[in-house]
């Protein structure tokens, strides 16, 4: 099983993701800060994966520490969360994870010892959870995938953005492992790639067969019926069902509204924000040097263009055929299901 992040004992490890898929390269640290780095940089990317990351980073933080008191670990801690948190700010799962760290770090230890403990398990229990999660998704969502269909997905929702199998890739990958004969379409996704590199890279390791296309070719194809499904992740899910995911997404989504495709979208409830406003999303703006050039290599426009570069795009709930989740498939309404979630929730049933 691929895993893009890895908890050494003292260190992490992670597969430096923009080195793909031309190089595999893996990254090793004990320093929380080059985590940081790793997830703003991109080399670590994904909403699960950056979440797992910052948790790991935070029980790298612990475990290293040097304070002779617990009140001086406890201000140390909380630097590293807020450094953290300060790393990319679209993806819920990045504050979702900081704040289960958060809970921890102030859950009155008797000492160092073990509050440092007691962190360290935490990021564990996250990392251990993310994969359970992603193998229930997958399972709940490869029964909405039919022999023949071809799946048109965005950006690299795969092992790569999470720990292991993936969420959008994670319902592929159920699907073909249970004998159905499926085509994958991946997308580009312009600026970075990630369809093209990651997705790509992730799908023909095992052989599903997958066919790349250009995100400027999606309507073409939608329009001569070549796609089934589409099936992508999101960052950020907010009442009453708008989905926050690589730019692009609202795109298909539209397109696929259209023409009849059905467009699900599949999260762990960690990427849920039940109390989250549209009007509050905060959409990531990134290097306009993204746009300018393929990948940094090659100025592929007039090199002092004024760029516009959003990082992520907003679906609504309108364009949405169902969200699904470790507990389930949320149909439409998807309002009254992400209600009934969030009440899940409340009553602790939702993991953790
Ligand atoms: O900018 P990125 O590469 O971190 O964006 C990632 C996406 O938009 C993914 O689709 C999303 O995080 C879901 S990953 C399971």
């Amino acid at each position: 099983m691929l895993r893009s992040i890895e908890w050494l004992g003292d260190r992490v490890r992670w597969i430096n993701t923009l080195k793909l898929p031309w190089e595999e390269e893996t990254v090793e640290t004990t320093d929380p800060e080059r985590v940081a780095l790793a997830i703003e940089r991109m080399e670590i990317r994904g909403a699960p994966a950056i979440g797992v990351a910052a948790a790991l980073a935070v029980a790298l933080a612990a475990a290293r520490s040097t304070a002779g008191s617990l009140e001086e670990l406890r201000h140390h801690l909380h630097r590293v969360v807020e450094r953290m948190r300060r790393t990319r700010p679209t993806a819920v799962n990045l504050f979702w994870a900081l704040k289960r760290m958060e809970a921890v770090i102030d859950a009155g230890h008797r000492d160092t010892g073990e509050l440092r403990e007691a962190v360290v398990r935490e990021a564990l229990r996250i990392y251990e959870e993310d994969i359970e999660v992603n193998r229930r998704i997958a399972e709940a969502g490869s029964k909405l995938i039919d022999d023949g269909d071809t799946v048109l997905t965005h950006c690299n929702a795969g092992a790569l953005a999470t720990v292991a199998i993936g969420t959008a890739l994670g319902v592929i990958r159920a699907a073909w492992e249970s004998g159905k004969r499926i085509r994958v379409i991946a997308t580009e996704t312009r600026p970075v790639l990630q369809g093209a590199r990651l997705t790509v890279w992730e799908l023909m390791k095992e052989g599903i067969p997958v066919k790349l296309i250009a995100d400027t070719a999606v309507g073409y194809v939608m329009s001569r019926g070549l796609v089934s499904k589409v099936v992508v992740g999101a960052d950020r899910i907010v009442p009453p069902g708008y989905v926050v995911n690589k730019i692009g997404t609202y795109t298909i989504a539209a397109l696929a509204s259209r023409h009849g495709v059905p467009f699900y979208v599949a999260v762990p409830t960690s990427t849920i924000d039940f109390d989250g406003r549209v009007e509050d999303i905060v959409i990531e703006e990134r290097n306009p040097d993204e746009v300018r050039t393929a990948l940094f290599r090659l100025y592929t426009t007039v090199p002092t263009v004024e760029v516009m570069n959003p990082a992520f795009d907003v679906t609504p709930p309108d364009l949405v055929d169902a969200i699904i989740t470790e507990l389930g498939v949320v149909a439409r309404p998807i309002e009254v299901g992400l209600r009934e979630l969030r009440e899940r929730r409340l009553r602790g049933e939702l993991v953790p």
